[in-house]
């Protein structure tokens, strides 16, 4: 374990466009320690949101070594990298993501009760 809430070391991420591939990040480093605060600016388009997918466990890196809480995200499960993201990592998106058949407050309780079982019977 490094202490490190993300360690990012030569990361890279490309997508596949039909036959073309997209080259979003590369050898991208990054230390974020517990406590600190970081923003990350660049223009449209230079790879951010890219980068918060990686960092949030949404999405996996296409090269070098990603640590988030310690543990490689290349090497994680799915279902790891859900639990990352239901119980450690906060995100505020540019889109809302809103389920619209439901109410404002159960959008906020959806997620609640997947995080703390003992809430869901009562
Ligand atoms: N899902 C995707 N499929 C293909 N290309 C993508 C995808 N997401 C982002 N890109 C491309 O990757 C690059 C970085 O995009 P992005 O991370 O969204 O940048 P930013 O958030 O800084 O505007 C852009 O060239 C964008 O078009
Ligand atoms: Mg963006």
């Amino acid at each position: 374990m490094s202490g490190l809430v993300i360690r990012a070391i030569g990361v890279g991420k490309t997508y596949r466009v039909g036959a073309s591939v997209v080259e979003a990040v590369r050898a991208f480093d990054l230390e974020v320690k517990r406590g600190e605060f970081v923003t990350l600016m660049g223009p449209s388009g230079c790879g951010k949101s890219t980068l918060l997918n990686l960092f949030g466990c949404i999405d996996t890196p296409s090269s070098g070594r990603l640590e988030v809480f310690g543990s490689d995200v290349a090497a994680m499960t799915e279902a790891q990298r859900a639990s990352v993201r239901l119980h450690r990592v906060g995100f505020v998106f540019q889109r809302f993501y809103l389920l619209p058949v439901l109410t404002a407050l159960e959008n906020v309780e959806l997620p609640m009760i997947e995080a703390r079982p003992s809430l869901a019977s009562s």
